[in-house]
């Protein structure tokens, strides 16, 4: 018996992988964690499966089920949204696996950055402008972020900022930015990326946060902020340089 942890992807059905869906075909039980994994991912699961959403569950009723699936025999595939090695609790989950001896697979999935990112039109990483991409989150009533975890700290690179679970906070973390990027930095907010209800709002960051006043929904969504989101006038990368591509191509 095995739990295969699969990445159900930010939203829209086609954006979970093969490998994701063959999974959740092969499983007679299906846990999913609630209203974030859409429901014809659900879908794939075979007839007569048993789907449950965990949403409401603890871990201990999660582990149950596992462990009910187990002395039954049955694979169960364990889905959560995104990809699974950012903020999907996988790893208390795999802990306790690993403690009952439960074999375990992780299928990824394509996270809600990257969605976010494709329907911004933008890449994160932009030669000379911005190198690096932080996924970070500011503190919620049931997290707390280690001390040295900041906003400030973070801002301080100057790298491209996706701040997770904090649309709630916006105010805040606006406030927190603008000393480092300024008030014109490029900023973005997009609410159920890759669902049919998309929202994508840009402004410069002193307005993003009137902007996403109002928005319906208040949860899934993400902060983007950092030059890269707007980067004017940047280099080519060297990737498809001439010189480059005569040097480096064909030697692997
Ligand atoms: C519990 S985390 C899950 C993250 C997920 N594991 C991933 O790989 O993206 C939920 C947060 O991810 C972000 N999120 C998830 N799906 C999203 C989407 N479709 N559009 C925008 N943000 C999303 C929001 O910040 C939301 O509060």
């Amino acid at each position: 018996m095995t739990v295969h942890f699969v990445g159900a992807g930010p939203g829209a059905p086609d954006l979970l992988t093969l490998r994701g869906r063959d999974r959740i075909a092969a499983c007679p039980v299906c846990l999913y964690a609630g209203s974030l994994v859409p429901e014809a991912v659900l879908d794939h699961a075979p007839e007569g499966a048993r789907v449950v959403n965990t949403a409401p569950m603890t871990l201990d009723q999660i582990m149950a089920e596992i462990e009910e699936a187990n002395a039954a025999g049955q694979d169960v595939a364990r889905l959560h949204s995104g990809d699974l090695s950012v903020y999907s609790a996988v790893g208390e989950q795999v802990r306790r696996l690993e403690a009952a001896g439960i074999d375990y697979t992780i299928t990824p999935g394509v996270p809600a950055f990257s969605a976010a990112a494709a329907s911004l039109g933008r890449e994160l990483t932009v030669p000379e402008v911005a190198q690096s991409v932080v996924l970070t989150r500011t503190q919620g009533r049931a997290s707390s972020m280690p001390c040295t975890e900041t906003l400030e700290a973070f801002a301080a690179t100057g790298s491209t900022l996706a701040i997770h679970l904090s649309l709630h906070n916006i105010e805040d973390v606006v406030a927190r930015l603008l000393p480092y990027y300024g008030a014109q930095c490029p900023a973005a907010v997009v609410l159920r990326a890759s669902w049919p209800d998309e929202t994508v709002l840009t402004a410069p960051l002193e307005r993003i946060a009137a902007e996403a006043e109002g928005l319906p929904v208040r949860r899934t969504a993400l902060i983007l902020v950092g030059p890269a989101l707007s980067p004017g006038d940047f280099r080519d990368s060297a990737l498809y340089d001439p010189d480059h591509v005569r040097r480096f191509r064909g030697q692997d």
